[in-house]
């Protein structure tokens, strides 16, 4: 039997009610994290990163704008099954986020030092003396400079960079056994970038805390991740485990997205690549392969047909006609 994964996501949709009717943002992904594992999920923007964690931990108003299909696992347990009481127990407690805009998720009215110290009681059962004394410390783990006095500053007294290195520390501070971070370190630059992420990658380490990481940035995946998952219009296109995804990419969106790493030539930047074209709208989506208008490889089948999410080796999966066209002719041969 397959070991229990920390976080299992089945065929999950999120439908959004809008003005101009159903849009389906995140349209049957499946995806785990296993404990002490940091997956990487990659993507140009509007593909539905944000919405995917934010479906995890079900911040969308469900009364009027948002349902959900498929299941989420958290440590076997049924997610969408939750009341959304017992949902807030969970969130900040065994599952932390740390979000894209930093500045919509601390209270404005209490100094930094007490809105750490508070996540920290929540978990913790120590004085406040003591949730305050470990609040400064990591704040000062997180790279912000004289944590003392930052401490007893309220969040309009901070820039965007030294509020996110907060959010973080918030994050951090029950020791979640799963972080979802939406791009952590966009903001910052790249010298305290370095020491989020050996921060996350520590915690990762020592508390076997499973990560789930948004990023932009494939440099920080192959700095960090262990496992990737590459997105595209609201669906998992790539999966695989990082060293294979940067080796041996299948997927035309995933060796798209790697050429448009910049690259030192010799004493001249190489001119960057980009991916032609722009991303169909979720009113719009395409019949046939949703990336088959920028694909240089896209034939008849793939504007008609909609390829499935396929294994190939272990562990790599890839949703492309061509791929599995290959494998299955790789299959032919070799069993002849
Ligand atoms: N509340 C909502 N109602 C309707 N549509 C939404 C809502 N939130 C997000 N969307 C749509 O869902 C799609 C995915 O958005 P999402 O924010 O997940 O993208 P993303 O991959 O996180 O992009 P970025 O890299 O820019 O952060 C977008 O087309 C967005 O417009
Ligand atoms: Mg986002």
């Amino acid at each position: 039997m397959k070991k229990q994964s920390l976080l299992d996501v089945q065929e999950l949709k999120t439908n959004f009610y809008t003005e101009r009717g159903v849009v389906t943002a995140v349209d049957g992904i499946s995806f785990s994290v296993e404990e002490g594992e940091i997956v990487g999920v990659v993507g140009e923007s509007g593909c539905g990163k944000s919405v995917t964690s934010q479906s995890i931990l079900r911040l969308f108003d469900e009364k009027y704008s948002v349902e959900y299909e498929g299941s989420i696992l958290f440590k076997g347990e049924s997610l969408l099954e939750k009341t959304l009481a017992e949902m807030q127990d969970i969130r900040g407690n065994e599952i932390s986020m740390i979000f894209q805009d930093p500045s919509s998720s601390l209270n404005p009215v209490y100094t930094i030092g007490r809105q750490v110290a508070e996540a920290i009681l929540l978990h913790k059962d120590i004085t406040r003396k003591e949730a305050y004394q470990k609040a400064v410390k990591l704040l000062e783990l997180t790279g912000i400079p004289s944590p003392e006095k930052r401490a007893l500053e309220y969040p309009h007294q901070l820039s965007g960079g030294m509020l996110q290195r907060v959010m973080i520390a918030m994050a951090l501070a029950c020791e979640p056994k799963l972080l979802i971070a939406d791009e952590p370190t966009t903001a910052l630059d790249v010298t305290i970038q370095a020491q989020i992420l050996d921060l996350i990658v520590r915690l990762n380490q020592e508390i076997g805390m499973g990560v789930m990481f948004i990023t932009h940035d494939l440099g920080v995946v192959a700095q960090v991740c262990n496992r990737v998952i590459v997105m595209y219009l609201g669906q998992v296109v790539e999966e695989a485990d990082v060293r294979t995804l940067f080796t041996e990419p299948l997927h035309p969106y995933t060796k798209g997205l790697l050429h448009s790493i910049p690259k030192l030539d010799g004493e001249r930047a190489e001119k960057l690549h980009v991916i032609e074209g722009t991303v169909p709208s979720l009113t719009n989506v395409p019949t046939g392969c949703r990336f088959a208008d920028r694909c240089p490889q896209a034939d008849a089948t793939c504007l008609e047909h909609a390829p499935a999410l396929e294994a190939q080796n272990d562990g790599h999966k890839v949703r492309c006609w061509h791929a599995s066209a290959q494998k299955e002719v790789e299959t032919y041969v070799a069993t002849n």
